[in-house]
């Protein structure tokens, strides 16, 4: 465990969104059954791979979609222009001690006022989608009532410039950046941010009807729900199991309305949300936790919105679950919201960083070497898992889509060699390329990051981009996997290296 980047502020562990940090996170908070630090066995791992890459590359699908991605409030800055509100991101960074570095929103990358550079510089490397996040506080800043219509008009103008340069945009409209005011009233513990949230969604879909974009509703519920509500390390800071657990419902609730409105609007082009999804590989003797675990971290999320239900094991008291009361979960959902949320999506979108491991006591373990960000535990073929798994087990899985997909800097300065990323992404590519030969429907990738930028708790330390940034005069520099990439976008193919 010395490895992760954990912190442990009077006596809790605090973490990001994994089995290793926030499984024991939670038993720290006394939420988790079980979490031996000190008892942690060695776990075989998964049936190593027959699978080699074959010599000649690995083509997509005609039509394929190439991109990256970014959040608003990791490159954005400008935090206080043209009537922004403030978000719970402004509020928690601004506390001392809760970024490492101390640093917050401003500047960021500053793209708020280098869009059209950076736009100009994906359009060089070929790069032909850009997946961003709208800034709820810039459209409705108060978190409900009167429209920003100077917000509305910036993402209007960044859309326009995708467009003119013949860019898809992929549009999130929730990337954590919830405005203050409503966290005030509860945030996403309480059911009345639903209906803001399908409003402020509305407001969107209203502005860019016309345009044929990829529409993401909500980013990552379980880290909102997990690590900002149940845990501390992730704004607002809860730190209350039953709170996140409302959060995950709040929030699939919200991807739900969010889509009724899509489609009361007649918007153009396709919806869907974003899921943070994990391979779990049990050690011998713990198939059940690690089904649990598994019920806990993907099918808590993939049920609910693929299949109308919530899984019976993701909450109990047995190793892996989550340690809260089902009765409260249960009295939150209301007639109708199963259906709500399960209403037919165009589009699911796939986040993948790594895998978790779980032994029968419940404790996290490390199956593969973890990278930079400690929490991530790189396997590609965890992938290729995941999107087959999915595949084979939802009937009504619409089309996929990676809507993120990446791997940080060996250090706080950054490379602009970075033999690491360039092998992380190809070796993803193939396994996502082999999912896709076998009968997966994947249709569009987007690279996490495309530029270097705010990485939450862990500030402007941790770089992820493809593109360098250097925060003393916001220099981009692409670096060598950017390069790569873009050969890659260009072939439509991965080669073998
Ligand atoms: C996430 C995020 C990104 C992170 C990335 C690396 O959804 O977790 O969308 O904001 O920066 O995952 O940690």
């Amino acid at each position: 465990m010395d490895q992760l980047d954990r912190t442990v502020p009077e006596g809790r562990l605090v973490a990001r969104r994994t089995v290793l940090e926030m499984g024991c996170g939670l038993v720290g908070l006394g939420l988790l059954a079980a979490c031996a630090d000190d008892d942690r066995a060695t776990l075989p791992g998964p049936t190593p791979t027959t699978w080699t890459a074959p010599a000649e590359p690995l083509r997509f699908p005609e039509g394929f979609v190439w991109g990256s991605a970014t959040s608003a409030f990791q490159v954005e800055g400008s935090t206080t222009a043209d009537g922004r509100g403030v978000s719970i991101w402004d509020t928690f960074a601004a506390q001392p001690g809760r970024i490492d570095d101390g640093s917050t929103g401003d500047p960021a990358a500053d793209q708020y006022r280098r869009w059209e550079s950076d736009l100009d510089l994906m359009v060089d490397l070929g790069l032909q989608a850009y997946r961003f996040s709208v800034a709820w506080p810039r459209i409705v800043p108060a978190g409900s009532g009167e429209v920003n219509q100077k917000g509305i008009d910036h993402y209007r103008r960044l859309v326009d410039g995708l467009l003119d340069r013949g860019l898809h945009p992929a549009i999130t409209l929730y990337h954590w950046d919830l405005p203050q005011p409503l966290q005030d009233a509860g945030g996403w513990a309480v059911r009345d941010t639903v209906d803001r949230f399908a409003e402020y969604a509305a407001v969107m879909f209203e502005a860019l009807r016309d345009v044929d974009a990829t529409w993401l509703t909500i980013n990552e519920p379980k880290t909102t729900a997990m690590v900002g509500y149940a845990g501390t390390e992730h704004a607002p800071a809860i730190g209350d199991l039953d709170a996140g657990l409302a959060a995950v419902h709040h929030q699939l609730l919200a991807h739900g309305k969010a889509v009724e409105a899509f489609r009361a609007v007649g918007g153009q082009g396709s919806i869907g949300i974003a899921l943070n999804l994990m391979p779990v590989y049990g050690a011998p003797g713990a198939e059940a936790a690690a089904s649990r675990l598994d019920a806990a971290e993907n099918r808590l999320y993939l049920d609910p919105l693929l299949r109308g239900e919530y899984p019976d094991e993701a909450i109990g008291s047995a190793a892996g679950q989550l340690n809260a009361d089902r009765a409260a979960f249960d009295a939150l959902v209301l007639p109708g919201d199963l259906q709500t949320i399960s209403a037919p999506c165009d589009l699911l979108a796939v986040q993948y960083y790594g895998v978790a491991g779980i032994d029968k006591n419940g404790t996290w373990l490390e199956v593969f070497p973890p990278s930079p960000a400690g929490w991530q535990q790189v396997h590609a073929e965890g992938l290729y898992e995941m999107l087959v798994r999915l595949t084979d087990d939802y009937a009504d899985l619409p089309p996929l889509i990676i809507s993120e997909n990446g791997i940080p800097d060996p250090d706080a300065q950054g490379q602009i060699e970075d033999p690491q990323r360039e092998e992380f992404l190809r070796t993803h590519l193939q396994q996502a390329a082999r999912a896709v030969a076998e009968g997966v429907d994947l249709r569009q990738y987007y690279a996490w990051s495309f530029l270097d930028n705010f990485e939450w708790a862990r500030g402007m330390t941790q770089r992820w981009g493809i593109v360098h940034v250097d925060y003393e005069t916001q220099r981009r520099t692409p670096k060598a996997s950017a390069q790569w990439y873009s050969g890659v976008v260009k072939a439509n193919a991965v080669a073998p290296v």
